[in-house]
């Protein structure tokens, strides 16, 4: 996939199934896929991550609420979700398994509170696809970009 960027205006809960879709849609086919989330304190990244989660097939997401990391296994695909909040230290996020999961020869990985992370070197052979979420007065805004 060509790097590029987009930006969408996100007014309502309708908006972002939308956009989800259209996320989901461009990278289907894609064996690993790494989404990155950003945004202020409730900004929408959970939301977000539980309306993409939706668009791949899952039926049953779990409670965001303490843990770090929630595997989820659909039509045989691997999706890890990590909320990255509580994380302080490189050691936190080794003992999660956050780099574990990059050995995964398919899978989707979805990060909130990208912005935690100190090293932002990933490897190429993952779509990297980062959203920054801002709430404005015209909705939210988000900057997409397929890297
Ligand atoms: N697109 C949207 N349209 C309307 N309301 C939304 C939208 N996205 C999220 N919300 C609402 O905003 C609130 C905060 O959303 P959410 O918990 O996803 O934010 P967050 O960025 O994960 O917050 P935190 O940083 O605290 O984890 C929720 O009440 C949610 O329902
Ligand atoms: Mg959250």
């Amino acid at each position: 996939m060509a790097p590029h960027a987009e930006t969408t205006v996100i007014k309502n809960f309708e908006d972002l199934n939308n956009f989800c879709k259209q996320i989901v849609n461009k990278l289907k086919g894609q064996r690993r896929v790494l989404l990155l989330l950003s945004g202020d304190l409730g900004v929408g990244k959970t939301k977000t991550v539980e309306v993409l989660l939706g668009e791949l097939g899952v039926t049953q997401v779990s409670s965001p609420t303490y843990a770090i990391h929630h595997n989820y296994e659909v039509k045989g695909m691997n999706i890890d979700h990590f909320d990255l909040y509580r994380i302080e230290s490189e050691s936190d996020l080794e003992s999660t398994g956050f780099w574990d999961v990059f050995m995964q020869p398919e899978a989707w990985v979805i990060v909130e509170w990208a912005d935690r992370l100190q090293q932002t070197k990933f490897s190429p052979q993952w779509v990297r696809v980062e959203i920054n979420i801002e709430l404005t007065e015209q909705g939210r805004i988000f900057k997409t970009q397929f890297c």
